[in-house]
């Protein structure tokens, strides 16, 4: 992998994740959020309703070891259901390394529904480890599953600020990682409560077919950002932005 800015040369992603602590830094109210997105060229986010297939090897990698340096992973309700989801980390070592570092072995999985249509049978469910607090609007009870489930029912919709607030002063979580969609991260922009995104830019075109940006919402305003870190392999680009304020 290399490193193009801001210091140009080889690096690994163990090598750029030493050291990243993002819950030692939580702003005042609410977790450091972090979002860890995925662009083609021609700027969709998914292929045949999946983002799964969009990136290499590395940028699995990559994420797999950025979901071990947060105490919590947030996904909106479309990204289950397309992406469904097992245990976040997965790895026995992984998860002792975290313990090491100040973390529960299992980051908390937060889920954002409207109206509670999820994939049950989905291994994160099934799989009987770590928790699962979902975030409703619906009352509909939710089904018995061998993962501990906790639900907070709001009523009406459910602003992600209030979600940030409660992640932070109820469960005490200090870092977050939105692994989208382009819903939730479009709510997260709008609310300028993302700390760091990490994009991936695919080298590939794949055209026609109905396919969201990474971005679905409105902002108020264009949002520039700053480019704190670029890193290449084999023609994808790993880009690390910060907001300007
Ligand atoms: N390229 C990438 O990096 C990336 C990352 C993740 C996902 N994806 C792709 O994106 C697609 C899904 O897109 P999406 O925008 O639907 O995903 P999403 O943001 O994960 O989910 C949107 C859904 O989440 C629920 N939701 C989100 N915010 C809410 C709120 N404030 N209040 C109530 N409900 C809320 C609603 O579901 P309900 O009301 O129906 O429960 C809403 O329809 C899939 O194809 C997936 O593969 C791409």
């Amino acid at each position: 992998m290399r490193r193009l800015l801001p210091d140009p040369g080889e690096t690994s992603i163990d090598e750029l994740l030493d050291g990243y602590h993002p819950f030692e830094s939580p702003p005042a109210g609410r977790p450091f959020v972090g979002a860890n997105m995925i662009t083609t060229l021609d700027g969709r986010a998914s292929i045949q309703g999946r983002s799964k297939d969009l990136g290499s090897e590395v940028d699995s990698e990559f994420l797999v070891k950025l979901r071990r340096r947060f105490d919590a992973v947030m996904v909106g309700a479309g990204t289950i259901r397309a992406e469904r989801y097992g245990r976040i980390v997965r790895d026995a070592d992984a998860r002792a390394k975290r313990e090491r570092i100040g973390l529960s072995p299992d980051p908390l999985a937060v889920i954002i529904s409207g109206r509670l249509d999820l994939p049950f049978d989905a291994p994160i469910f099934t799989c009987g480890a770590g928790e699962v607090l979902i975030f409703t609007s619906s009352d509909q009870p939710v089904p018995e599953t061998a993962t501990p489930t906790r639900v907070k029912q709001v009523n009406g919709p459910i602003a992600i600020e209030k979600v940030l607030g409660h992640l932070r002063n109820e469960c005490g979580i200090r870092a977050v990682l939105c692994e989208g969609g382009p819903q939730l991260f479009g709510q997260l922009e709008a609310a300028d409560a993302v700390d760091d995104l990490f994009l991936t830019i695919s080298p590939e075109l794949v055209g026609g077919e109905p396919s969201p940006r990474i971005l679905e919402g409105t902002l108020t305003e264009p949002r520039r950002k700053r480019l704190e870190e670029l890193l290449e392999h084999d023609g994808e680009l790993f880009a690390r932005y910060r907001p300007r304020r």
